[in-house]
């Protein structure tokens, strides 16, 4: 005996996302907490994507030699350190002063790329400053085409490196535990690369009725390449149909979300839907997932049934909350940690071994 007594509580970091979860609500006033957390309706897709990926079964594998697994992937070209990018998520600031400044340093120490939203509270500028990996800007195409064409054009100046298009918001779905709060930001939090004068960005839901354009079709595609060289990926596709029809608009990318279960509640969980999306794509352009992803095995899942990575959500801005960049570097080498655990006791020694033969059947419907 040693006498040394085990760190609990908050004296020592948190052992899993779920952790940093409870620690944010703590520091969190509840309506913002609630805004970050929230779905729409009744939440049951924002419950489906965290079961989907529960039920999922992993098999063990023994005697296989692998040693030292390898996370790294190659997408559009780049290399990222593993199959996992920071979701485009509006407001880091809300979370903590450095905002998005603080997620591309967590980003960059991983290796990781940042999706920024169009709706970041720290400018592009600033965050190209602090960013060592990949940045792609998350575009919402509003009414006004015109701000949105100088959105683009100003994180392209600032080296960002592609543009991924939400597609699954032609309005905003009805978030009731934001209209029950009726939810506002707090005064200094603003878009920091909208023009400030031209709308009032106060209320999401509000800027969200009279800001998106409800009538885009597949011709956005198209005007995205008129005014940008940069790849185009599609964020929001859930049906095989809507993926061919994707590719044929020629994006570069999909990335399979119900936005974490923030609009069409009733949707299904992303992960259900994944294997025959992939099987449409069939390797023609480079195929992503988010929602309900909090563990390193989930990421091993969702690879298993086709993506070729991950986008991770609201445990980075629990982190944010927790401590700042030094929280959201915290989740990222969480998630990155228990990847690798779940690789090498599978004996997945690449990303490019994940496959259908992961799985273990047949699953559970607890
Ligand atoms: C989002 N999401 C989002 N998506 C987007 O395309 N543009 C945006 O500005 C935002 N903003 C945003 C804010 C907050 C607080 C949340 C929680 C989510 C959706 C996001 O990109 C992603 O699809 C989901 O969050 C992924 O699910 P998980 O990982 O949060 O379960």
């Amino acid at each position: 005996m040693t006498g040394r007594t085990a760190p609990s509580g908050a004296s020592r970091p948190p052992l899993s996302l779920d952790e940093y979860a409870e620690r944010a609500r703590t520091r969190l006033g509840p309506e913002i907490w609630d805004f970050i957390e929230g779905g729409a309706g009744e939440e049951r897709t924002l419950a489906a994507n965290r079961a989907a990926f529960d039920r999922t079964r992993l098999s063990p594998r023994v005697l296989t030699g692998v040693g030292e697994c390898d996370p790294s992937t190659t997408v559009l070209g780049r290399r990222w350190g593993a199959p996992v990018a920071v979701a485009p998520m509006a407001y880091h600031t809300l979370m903590h002063p450095d905002g998005e400044t603080a997620t591309a340093r967590a980003a960059g120490a991983a290796g990781l790329p940042l999706v920024v939203s169009t709706f970041a509270g720290r400018t592009f500028a600033e965050i190209a400053a602090a960013a060592t990996s990949p940045l792609w800007l998350q575009v919402y195409c509003f009414r006004d085409r015109d701000t949105t064409r100088r959105l683009i054009e100003r994180a392209e100046a600032a080296g960002f490196e592609a543009l991924v298009l939400t597609v699954d918001t032609p309005r905003l779905g009805r978030r009731l535990r934001d209209l029950r709060n009726d939810f506002r930001l707090p005064p200094h939090i603003a878009p920091a690369n909208l023009p400030a004068d031209e709308a009032d960005y106060s209320s999401p839901s509000e800027h969200g009725r009279t800001g998106l354009d409800p009538a885009l079709d597949w011709s956005v595609i198209a005007w995205l390449r008129s005014v940008s060289r940069l790849p185009v990926l599609v964020k929001g596709v859930m049906t095989a149909e809507d993926a061919r029809r994707a590719i044929a608009a020629g994006v570069d990318g999909i990335v399979v979300s119900n936005h974490g279960g923030r609009q069409l509640d009733g949707a299904p969980a992303t992960l259900d839907v994944l294997a025959p999306i992939a099987a449409a794509v069939d390797g023609r352009c480079a195929l992503l997932l988010d929602g309900g992803v909090r563990r390193g095995r989930d990421v091993l899942g969702a690879l298993a049934l086709g993506a070729d990575a991950v986008l991770l959500g609201r445990p980075v801005l629990h982190g944010l909350a927790v401590a700042g960049g030094a929280g959201a570097a915290g989740v990222l080498g969480l998630v990155l940690d228990e990847l690798s655990e779940a690789m090498t006791l599978t004996g997945t020694a690449t990303v490019a071994d994940a496959d259908t033969s992961l799985l273990a059947g047949p699953e559970d419907t607890a």
